[in-house]
């Protein structure tokens, strides 16, 4: 599914068709992370990693405060396993907050080991030998992965550019008796779109249809740009019960590493992904979770002042890419950067990206790995800019290099 990235030492060690035979078939049709790869690489050669999205900027001082108090306090064991009172509680309060969606904390949340643990247990749960799952592309390249292990097929629609809108007929087409559930993910990665309300009523309009779960990735949700609003699909009528919502504190509250996330789904569907996540890994940090439950609380110029920063870091970002040559896809929302490379005359994005970390200095994501066919990502490389200032204009500084090797 992914394209081999370019070789690393430890991966050259070719395995013997008997060692192979050893070996799960779901783990052979897939290769490990292109952007976790991607950032191995940027360390081997001392690149700037614009390549995986995780902030190089402290997380807020409040927040990190909360978890301190809550290791002193010994919140060190075990959590209830589908998550602490006080984090499914904030999380409730946050959903009615924002999106109007009033979910019980009590029957409809399972916090998980980040949104990558709540999204894997959700398809997990709902899936049945023979369903098939929907996945707009380009994707997340864990979506791929993630449909392979839980045992779907999937069927992809493709968002095209430059406003990555999809064709409501071939949505539809995709659509069918064997559909278990689409996976949406707003606003996107890699393209940074932010779904409007008729394209996801015309998908509401068709798990309505097709009795289909909408599986949505909602993690980018304050990380918005110029008019762009976030809407749940979970809000939309129909809906409630449809929709399993992935989320996390990863990007928000700038905390990767922590690994908090959680999905919201009906009773039905919760009471599976709970059994599903309690034997993938009974729970996620427990002192993380009571700094959760503070952080969720946050006021709403946090928020406000998150969108403000990356909006700059964005605007810098795109006029970086802009001058070094790169066409540009603006995006509405999240924290990347698709850019056209056919400027450049370079045989793929493989290939590219490797020129770009090892003799420019800039780690990137090569396009392919966002797509079911490598050949539709040839031209396009994906950039993050969830970086410091200094680190964005170390970057330029190395693109301004381009072309002149
Ligand atoms: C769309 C999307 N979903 C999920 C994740 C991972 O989130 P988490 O850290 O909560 O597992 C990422 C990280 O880049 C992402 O881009």
């Amino acid at each position: 599914m992914n394209p081999a990235p370019p070789p690393a030492p430890e991966k050259t060690r070719a395995i013997s068709e008997a060692a192979k035979r050893m070996l799960s078939a779901k783990a052979e049709q897939f290769t490990e992370s292109v952007i976790r790869e991607m950032t191995r690489l940027a360390m081997r050669y001392g690149a700037v990693n614009l390549a995986q999205g995780f902030p190089d900027f402290p997380a807020p001082a409040e927040i990190k405060q909360a978890a301190q108090q809550a290791i002193a306090a010994d919140v060190n064991q075990y959590a209830i396993t589908w998550g602490a009172k006080s984090l499914r509680d904030a999380i409730a309060e946050k959903s009615a907050r924002t999106q109007g969606v009033r979910i019980d904390p009590e029957r409809e949340i399972t916090v998980c080991c980040g949104s990558t643990e709540a999204m894997m247990s959700a398809m997990m749960a709902v899936i049945n030998p023979g369903d098939e799952v929907v996945i707009f592309e380009p994707f997340y390249e864990n979506y791929g992965p993630d449909a392979i292990l839980s045992g779907a097929a999937p069927r992809f629609v493709k968002l095209r550019p430059p406003d990555w809108s999809f064709d409501a007929v071939e949505l539809a087409a995709a659509f069918g008796p064997m559909t278990k559930a689409i996976i949406l993910n707003t606003p996107n990665n890699p393209t940074g779109k932010v779904f409007r309300r008729e394209e996801l009523e015309a998908i509401r309009d068709l798990c309505v249809r097709w009795n289909a779960f909408a599986i949505t990735d909602e993690i980018y949700e304050h990380i918005l740009y110029d008019d762009a609003r976030h809407i749940s699909i979970a809000s939309l009528e129909g809906m409630r019960d449809l929709t399993i919502t992935v989320n996390g504190m990863s990007k928000t509250y700038a905390v990767t590493g922590w690994r908090v996330g959680w999905a919201i789904a009906s009773p039905e569907a919760t009471s599976a992904i709970r059994k599903v996540h309690d034997f993938l890994t009974v729970g996620a940090a427990a002192p993380l979770q009571e700094a959760g439950a503070m952080a969720l609380r946050l006021p709403e110029s946090y928020y406000q002042k998150l969108a403000a920063d990356y909006l700059a870091r964005r605007n810098l970002m795109l006029s970086i890419l802009e001058q070094a040559g790169f066409g540009v896809f603006k995006p509405a929302g999240a924290y990347y950067i698709m850019t056209d490379i056919s400027r450049f005359g370079s045989p793929d994005d493989v290939a590219f990206a490797r020129y770009l970390v090892e003799k420019i200095g800039v780690a990137v994501v090569p396009g392919s790995s966002f797509y079911n066919n490598p050949a539709d990502g040839s031209q396009q490389v994906r950039f993050t800019f969830c970086k410091t200032d200094q680190t964005l204009q170390a970057a330029a500084q190395r693109l301004a290099k381009l072309g002149q090797e």
